[in-house]
């Protein structure tokens, strides 16, 4: 998601009126739209399987194209809010959205699905982009930081509501229920930004200036609209005559700070969040939660909810701690609750992934489900919103929109490849050993971070900017004492 410069607002504090409510309801649903996909599937994929009789390649398609698509949407978002604009864009993204939520549930088979799947991702990743995008050039300074969070918190009410959506249909076909009900945020995102103006800055640079007046005046009644807005044009212009080419961003001079945007991204995703996310059901019923009930509860208290209220701690900290801590905790947590499944999954013995359970869960069953929750709090309070936090500040402005995309489709392309390759890799390897290269990958994420990422906290974006001239940025901060 790309947060736009600091500068383009002169207001210090801005009371929150009834339209800026509604600005927070664009990104809120936005959130819970992009969680709900992601966590749906876990329940929906046993009755697709009985519906189907798809192999584990199909399952895995089925699963991870929501992934492809987003990628692809989101590398095509920003040049659609530029051309067509921020709210027709998220319309665009809303209206796909909901299109596939209805292929999918009316599939007569599995090509119908998959096509589904691609286009529900191809609209959830243009509206990861364009949402927080909205909401960033929408809201007053003061309150951009909230956005951003908002978003994940979002993000993991959505894949909570999903699960338990999932719990209380788990019965036969009703996984096309499932899928159906995820047009819902979508439609509601309509209605919720159609009486919404595009945004000033947006309406600035396609020179429109008298609706971009009415529309600031709209959103912050309390503002001075000519000062803002002449603010607005003076740093559209800047970025539009700065503007970096494609060739700038890869240049050597920004290397280090993409190779930690882009570093960051791909470890979020290699560490195994979203295999845990989409096969959480199957790795219960392995650890021998029998029924789908018993599976789905566990995915939607374990995870889901878990996953909500662990990331309120990092909403809560991540300004007070500083983004490398909280980082190292949650690697620690993550790599010994992964080694801890390996090593439970040993016990077990390397089920089939049928998701055909053995009796009741086992010791070994319980230790993997407390594992898994430490597993999922470790990330939420730290690669899942951190990475977030630190792609959106360490570029320097100018670059900032591209070079945050190219991080985001890196995410998803990481996140494509693990829930591609999830069921293959246990066939193949064994469940253990694969939540063993989990943490594998973790340990290494670890000593990276140690190395190469330095501490963002407190900083100012320039300060920021600057720490990239070092030719050891961490080591720099070391020397100096703020690290
Ligand atoms: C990640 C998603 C993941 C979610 C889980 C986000 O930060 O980018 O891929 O599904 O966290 O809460």
């Amino acid at each position: 998601m790309t947060v736009p410069s600091e500068s383009g607002s002169t207001t210090s504090r801005t009371r929150v009126g009834p339209w800026l409510l509604m600005v927070g309801a664009v990104i809120m649903l936005s959130g819970l739209l992009f969680g709900y996909d992601q966590g749906v599937i876990a329940g929906a994929l046993e009755g697709i399987q009985k519906s189907f009789n798809t192999s584990n390649t199909m399952t895995e398609i089925i699963t991870s194209w929501v992934t492809l698509g987003a990628l692809f949407g989101a590398l095509v978002a920003g040049v659609l809010a530029d051309r067509i604009g921020r709210k027709i864009t998220i319309m665009l993204a809303a209206g796909l959205f909901t299109l596939g939520a209805l292929l999918e549930s009316l599939a007569p088979g599995t090509s119908v699905l998959v096509i589904g799947r691609l286009v529900v991702g191809f609209g959830v990743g243009v509206a990861s982009v364009a949402a927080p995008l909205y909401a960033a050039e929408q809201a007053p300074s003061h309150l951009r930081g909230r956005f951003v969070s908002t978003y994940q918190l979002a993000i993991t009410m959505g894949i909570f509501i999903a699960y338990l959506v999932d719990q209380a249909l788990t019965n036969g076909s009703s996984w096309r229920l499932m899928l159906g009900v995820s047009a819902v945020p979508a439609v509601l995102l309509l209605i919720v930004i159609v009486p919404m103006p595009d945004t000033p800055r947006w309406l600035i640079k396609v020179n429109r200036r008298g609706d971009a007046e009415k529309a600031l005046l709209k959103i912050q009644p309390d503002v001075d609209p000519k000062l803002e807005l002449d603010d607005i044009e003076t740093s559209a212009r800047a970025e539009d005559e700065n503007r970096a080419t494609w060739s700038e961003v890869f240049s050597k001079s920004l290397r280090k700070p993409l190779m930690v945007g882009v570093g960051l991204a791909v470890f979020q995703q290699i560490t195994g969040i979203n295999a845990i996310i989409y096969y959480a059901d199957k790795i219960f019923a392995q650890a021998g939660f029998s029924t789908p009930a018993d599976q789905a509860s566990a995915t939607t208290w374990a995870i889901g909810g878990v996953n909500v209220l662990a990331t309120f701690i990092a909403v809560a900290y991540v300004d007070r701690f500083g983004r490398r801590p909280l980082l190292f905790v949650g690697l620690v947590g993550m790599s010994v609750s992964l080694t801890t499944v390996g090593i439970a999954f040993k016990f077990m013995g390397d089920a089939d992934t049928s998701g055909a359970g053995t009796g009741g869960p086992t010791t070994a069953g319980i230790v993997t489900l407390v594992a898994l929750v430490v597993f999922i709090a470790s990330f939420a309070f730290s690669l899942g919103p951190v990475v977030w936090t630190v792609i959106n500040e360490i570029f320097p402005s100018r670059v900032r929109g591209r070079a945050v995309a190219i991080a985001t489709a890196a995410n998803w392309g990481a996140a494509w490849l693990v829930s591609q390759f999830f069921l293959t890799l246990i066939d193949s390897i064994g469940t253990s050993t694969t939540f063993w290269l989990f943490a594998a990958f973790a340990v290494v994420a670890y000593v990276w971070i140690w190395k190469k990422v330095p501490e963002t906290k407190g900083r100012t974006l320039e300060e920021i900017e600057l720490l990239w001239d070092a030719a050891d940025p961490v080591q720099a901060q070391r020397d100096s004492g703020t690290l």
